[in-house]
């Protein structure tokens, strides 16, 4: 065996850090909030169906089992600070749009908003909280999905812990077979 040493499993997610860091946005009782998340997963490809861990310690977590929509906004590295800012405060305590000048726009399919500054946005419905009380897990179906395509390189940002952040960069293209 290589050179290895053991690992706290505290750590461990930082080796499985699943897709980019996005922004979930949520609308109730005419505020609307954002939180950001990186602990997600696809699971369906048409319609698209994802995996979404919301801590139920967070104001998003009620919202979203009260509405049981939100969209999930992706963001860029231009937005890096923006994002961590959301992910460090409470919409029970803040306004972050305003807080953070992100801007608001009305969705098509649902009742939270897009955050425009993103280069895509998902408009989600929750389809399954059977896993929420144990695990925080929601399960959404995409509904519509906008994209802005005048954006020709979207770096997006991973999470690897500890405010450390990967952004995109190389791209390589190898035959595979996965869509
Ligand atoms: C980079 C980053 C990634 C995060 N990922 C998640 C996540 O996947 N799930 C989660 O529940 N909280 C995550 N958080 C923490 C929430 O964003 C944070 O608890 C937020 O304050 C919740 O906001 P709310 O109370 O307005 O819902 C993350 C925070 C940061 C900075």
């Amino acid at each position: 065996m290589a050179k290895k040493t053991s690992l706290p499993l505290s750590k461990v997610y930082r080796l499985i850090e699943p897709g980019p860091v996005v922004m979930v946005a949520t609308s109730s009782g005419g505020r609307a909030n954002i939180m950001t998340m990186s602990w997600h997963m696809m699971i369906d490809f048409e319609p698209p169906v994802l995996a979404c861990v919301i801590s139920n310690r967070g104001c998003t977590f009620d919202v979203l089992r009260k509405t049981r929509e939100c969209t999930i906004n992706i963001p860029t590295v231009e937005l890096a600070k923006k994002v961590v800012a959301c992910g460090n405060t409470s919409g029970r305590d803040i306004d972050k749009f305003k807080k953070f000048g992100l801007t608001p726009c009305p969705a098509a399919c649902v009742h939270a908003p897009l955050i425009d500054e993103c280069y895509a946005n998902l408009e989600c419905k929750v389809i399954d909280t059977k896993l929420a009380t144990q695990y925080n897990i929601f399960i959404v179906e995409v509904v519509k999905a906008w994209i802005d395509r005048s954006r020709k390189d979207p770096r997006t940002i991973h999470h690897h812990g500890n405010g450390k952040f990967v952004v995109d960069g190389e791209t390589i293209k190898l035959a595979s077979k996965m869509k």
